[in-house]
């Protein structure tokens, strides 16, 4: 690439600077798109660059295989009914090690070390993700039933980015499991963020999961009950398509779905014309 294609590639990213600057953009990182370390270090390095423009990122992540991985080495069985996993008291233990003491952690470090200020709550600090039982049948797999942003707001104030495990508080303090796709959905809500991003293990929503020539670029939220009772859209797509299209309905603007498996997906995403991902509209 010369100098002058290269200089392109910047001045292309101008309007999407200015139309996000100041603004939130919550990015869901979801746990199956975090298996490789190079990619996790380019996830990293798009959202440091997202921070030193101006936006104000929020990271909320997920964690299914590690879950899976300390499940296992615990001897328990993951049981998913419709996307979610089912959680008795011990697996809440095992959620909360995982997501906060392993998976939240290292992506804080790894924000730190590239120098911008970073922090790790879960939905429990300062009762962000107020939540309650969702079906006796899923023991502690929670609902958010309300979702307090101050804390947020005070660390984009100190001009922290805010890392979010997705782990809810009961009324009786207890912990909840909240699915990461719920917990974005609803941050992204009550933060009014311009912007909420998915990066999954995906390039988005597939027509058959078997091909990503497959991909629907453009999803109306109209169709999305469809793509379900059709069976296209199944598992841990199915809650993650449902919190987009709240997402939308509630007035995120832009709400987006990419394959984190692509090096830079968010970059290109966020800064660039290319459209990539599912995008739903309205
Ligand atoms: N029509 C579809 N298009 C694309 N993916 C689909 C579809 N139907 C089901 N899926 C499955 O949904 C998965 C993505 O959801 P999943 O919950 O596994 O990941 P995640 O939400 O990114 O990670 P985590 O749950 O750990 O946060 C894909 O890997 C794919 O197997
Ligand atoms: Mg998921």
């Amino acid at each position: 690439m010369n100098p002058c294609e290269k200089a392109g590639i910047l001045v292309e990213s101008i309007p999407y600077i200015k139309q996000f600057r100041n603004e939130i953009v919550v990015v869901k990182y979801g746990g199956n798109a975090m298996i490789d370390e190079e990619l996790k270090q380019t996830v990293i390095e798009d959202i440091v660059l997202m921070k030193y423009v101006g936006m104000n990122p929020v990271i909320v992540h997920g964690g299914g295989p590690e879950i899976n991985a300390l499940m296992e080495k615990m001897g328990k069985e993951p049981v998913y009914v419709n996307g979610l996993r089912v959680t008795d008291a011990e697996t809440m233990t095992l959620v909360e090690m995982a997501l906060l003491g392993k998976i939240n952690s290292e992506i804080v470090g790894r924000l730190n070390q590239m120098g911008v200020l970073a922090t790790g709550i879960s939905g429990k600090d300062g009762r962000l993700l107020v939540s309650e039982a969702r079906d006796p049948a899923l023991g502690l797999v929670g609902k958010v039933k309300e979702v307090r942003g101050e804390l947020i707001h005070q660390l984009l104030n100190l001009d922290y980015v805010p890392v979010v495990a997705p782990v809810g508080i009961g009324a009786s303090g207890e912990s909840y499991n909240i699915n990461a796709d719920e917990a974005a959905s609803r941050i992204a809500l009550a933060l009014n963020a311009k912007k909420l991003v998915y990066i999954t293990n995906v390039e988005g929503v597939l027509e058959s999961v078997e091909s990503p020539g497959s991909l629907l670029s453009h999803i109306h939220v109209d169709e999305i009950d469809d793509l379900i009772a059709r069976g296209i859209v199944q598992n841990g797509m199915i809650p993650k398509i449902k919190y987009c299209r709240k997402a939308v309905m509630g007035g995120v603007e832009r709400v987006h779905m990419i394959n984190g498996n692509k090096p830079h997906a968010l970059l290109l995403e966020i800064f660039t014309n290319d459209g990539i991902g599912t995008m739903l509209t309205r």
